[in-house]
């Protein structure tokens, strides 16, 4: 396959705004079913409505794809930070905005997208091997990330040039 022509491809709906630096394929239905599994994706959390208050929940293999081995959250981001900004080789994640906003950039080494969250009833879920990085925080916004590994130093990647490489292979 050629290399593929640089474009800007901007889509948004209600839920999210996705920013594509890069080209994108136009998927079969075989390939949207591959791509579900290798792509990152906004997934719709259950929402119960209720003049009380509204619940949204998650049920590991259900909702996501993989069990959850460990549950960490990002809060007290100041004005400007970034966190993240490195590869997973074997864990797969889903990261949810519970509270206020932020970005996540996922890039395959060729294609960058930003997804914005900013409902807490949608989660992005993040496949392996993909760079991903966090930025925009509001204020006293909560980023959940739900993993589907025990932490270990030895499944990141840091290095974005060593990642092109990992990804070259
Ligand atoms: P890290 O994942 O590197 O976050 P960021 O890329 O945003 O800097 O984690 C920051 C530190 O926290 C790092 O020293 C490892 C530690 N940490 C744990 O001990 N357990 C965990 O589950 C996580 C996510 C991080």
């Amino acid at each position: 396959m050629g290399k593929a022509p640089i474009a800007i491809i901007s889509k948004s709906c209600n839920c999210q705004s996705i920013v594509v630096f890069g080209s994108l394929p136009d998927p079969s239905n075989k390939q949207r079913t591959k791509n579900k599994k290798t792509m990152p994706h906004i997934i719709n959390l259950p929402k119960i409505e209720d003049p009380r208050g509204n619940l949204s929940f998650i049920e590991e293999l259900k909702h996501i794809p993989f069990k959850i081995e460990r549950t960490y959250w990002i809060y007290d981001v100041p004005g400007g930070q970034v966190r993240g900004g490195h590869a997973f080789k074997e864990q797969q994640e889903l990261i949810v905005a519970l509270s206020g906003s932020f970005d996540v950039v996922v890039d395959d080494g060729r294609v960058k997208q930003t997804f914005s969250l900013n409902r807490s009833y949608y989660g992005l879920y993040v496949p392996s091997g993909l760079w991903r990085q966090m930025q925009n925080f509001s204020t006293n916004s909560l980023a959940l990330v739900l993993s589907s590994t025990p932490y270990n130093e030895d499944d990141y990647i840091r290095d974005l040039e060593g990642y092109k490489t990992y990804r070259a292979l």
